[in-house]
């Protein structure tokens, strides 16, 4: 189903015709369903952009029983959209090598142009993402090694070539690799690594931005494809424990050079719970059977690492700040179905912290690992049916609670893995 224009919004105006773009961002630490909501919406729109994070994401999709992970081409291969990869990406060749010969495989083909500015991940800022956790020690981030950070900190030092450069010849690696060789006892070849990545990058270069402005020039909508959550911004997010890029919505006009009034409208990604993985404060961590049984339902293991995603309740106080930061239009909640398999049900509404209650998520930051919830008891949704087309009740209740709690509509409603799980409300 087409996303539903409400042009009265806020409309781009371009050429006298009226473009929607539409960013789907994740409101909590990843993993909230985003690439389904993609793929469902994604019929709207002329192209799907990603404009931030790497192969660290893994976006789940599931077809007729067959699950699909991307890690770095947007989600939108499935409804055969134009997909692109903006400069604010990590751009790990191989990793793209390695999708696109998956989509080859099922005789399928992808419409694929990377961004010239693409800052790279090769094998050396794996290797320098391992180094650095391991300096960390007990207090390693849980990154998923795949040489994200260390891709954006060798851009930010300027040692580092990018794509283009790579594919045009200009690609000069001597003070990276005198750079790496003074922490990393060994170098390891790029030859091979150089001629296979600039073989998979050769032909599909491209000016991102610009194609975006081109497609919204001819009158065609673009949908901005986030990675990871608000919660790990690298700004606003539990820092130390987050990732090496931004993930909040204004980070597409930055991260693909494209004006501010292109953003469009921010959908925001929740599930109706909470997961995490690697390390960090979790103020609504479950460490108790309910815990494990949401785990065990949801599928809660990382897509691109496999480890067991910590689990907990929502949490409104994180949440609120997620629509602030992000300016959400409307939300999107995921994933209500595993709460039918649990007896319980509870939302998170304040922390307590030596005493004192706050609902303010950016003042809790600093203290967020002593930060203990507040909950608030809801009616359970235990052994509820949620596949017709009319929620239950006390579905409802919860959504009503949540559009009161965070003055925004939920206007989607996924309640399973497949696109036939999806219900559209107030449309
Ligand atoms: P990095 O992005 O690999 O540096 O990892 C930093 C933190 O972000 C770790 O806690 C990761 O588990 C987490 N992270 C990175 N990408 C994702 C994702 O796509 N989903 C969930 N967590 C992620
Ligand atoms: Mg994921």
């Amino acid at each position: 189903m087409p996303f539903s224009c409400r042009i009265e919004l806020n409309p781009l105006r371009l050429n006298s015709r009226y473009v929607r773009n539409l960013c789907i961002v994740g409101l909590q630490w990843g993993d909230e369903g985003k690439g389904k909501i993609v793929d469902y919406y994604a019929d709207g729109f002329e192209a799907v952009v990603r404009y931030n994070g790497g192969s660290n994401a893994g976006h789940t999709i599931v077809i007729n029983g067959r699950t699909f992970v991307f890690h770095l081409l947007p989600s939108g291969l499935l409804k055969k959209k134009k997909l692109l990869i903006g400069p604010g990406v990590a751009l790990d060749p191989l990793t793209l090598r390695e999708e696109l010969d998956m989509v080859a495989k099922e005789g399928g083909e992808a419409d694929l142009m990377v961004d010239e500015r693409c800052t790279l991940v090769t094998t050396l800022e794996k290797e320098m993402d391992s180094f650095i956790e391991g300096l960390r020690g007990a207090n390693a981030i849980g990154t998923t090694k795949r040489g994200i950070g260390p891709s954006y900190a060798m851009r930010a030092l300027r040692l580092t070539p990018r794509a283009g450069d790579l594919v045009n010849g200009s690609f000069d690696m001597s003070s990276a690799i005198a750079f790496y060789g003074s922490f990393l006892k060994t170098i390891p070849d790029l030859t091979e690594w150089k001629d296979r990545s600039r073989e998979v990058l050769a032909g599909k270069m491209g000016d991102v931005g610009g194609k975006v402005m081109e497609l919204n020039e001819a009158g065609h909508s673009v949908m901005f494809e986030g990675a990871q959550g608000t919660l790990l911004d690298l700004i606003f997010g539990t820092y130390p424990y987050v990732t090496g890029a931004h993930t909040i919505a204004s980070y597409v006009p930055a991260g693909l050079g494209i004006p501010n009034s292109a953003l469009g409208d921010v959908m925001g990604v929740a599930k109706a719970y909470t997961t995490r993985v690697g390390g960090g404060p979790f103020p609504t961590e479950m460490t108790d059977e309910t815990g494990e049984k949401i785990r065990k339902v949801g599928k809660e293991y990382g897509a691109t690492t496999g480890r067991p995603r910590r689990v907990g309740w929502l949490d409104l106080v994180g949440l609120k700040y997620a629509v602030r930061l992000n300016g959400v239009s409307e939300l999107a909640l995921t994933k209500l179905d595993i709460l039918t398999k649990v007896k319980e049900m509870k939302v998170c509404v304040g922390y307590s912290i030596d005493g004192s209650e706050t609902g303010d998520f950016s003042r809790a930051l600093p203290r967020l690992a002593d930060a203990r919830p507040v909950y608030q008891d809801m009616r359970s949704f235990f052994g509820l049916e949620l596949r017709e087309n009319q929620l239950p009740q006390v579905a409802e209740q919860l959504l009503e609670f949540l559009e009161d709690e965070l003055k925004v509509k939920v206007t989607l409603v996924s309640t399973g893995e497949e696109r036939s799980a999806t219900m559209q409300r107030h449309a």
